[in-house]
């Protein structure tokens, strides 16, 4: 288990995450506000998020950007660096603290 904050409009939430869950799977049972269109599916790109601060590289070393996320982050608007799709993003321990902002 580790602890994750959601920063975005309606304010910041930390909770709890399971190992192995997505950040979007953390986000459904928390009731945070990331629409995941397709269910995890990976080709809607409406869980576009950003990881706060060496967060980024970490969730790139947990769970690497496959072609098809890649494809859809290039098709998004507001992509940089810190752009993951929450429903790719698997928990690690190496996550724990993490800032994601939706
Ligand atoms: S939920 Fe559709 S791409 Fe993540």
């Amino acid at each position: 288990m580790v602890m994750i904050t959601f920063k975005g409009p309606d304010g910041s939430q930390t909770v709890e995450a399971n190992i192995g869950d997505t950040i979007l799977d953390v986000a459904k049972k928390n009731k945070i506000k990331i629409y995941g269109g397709c269910d995890g599916s990976c080709i809607c790109g409406s869980c576009h998020i950003h990881i706060q601060g060496d967060g980024a590289k970490k969730a790139k070393a947990g769970s690497e950007i496959s072609d098809q996320e890649a494809d859809i982050l290039d098709i998004l608007d507001n992509v940089d660096d810190t752009s993951r799709l929450a429903c790719q993003v698997r928990i690690t321990e190496e996550l724990d603290g993490m800032i994601v902002l939706i």
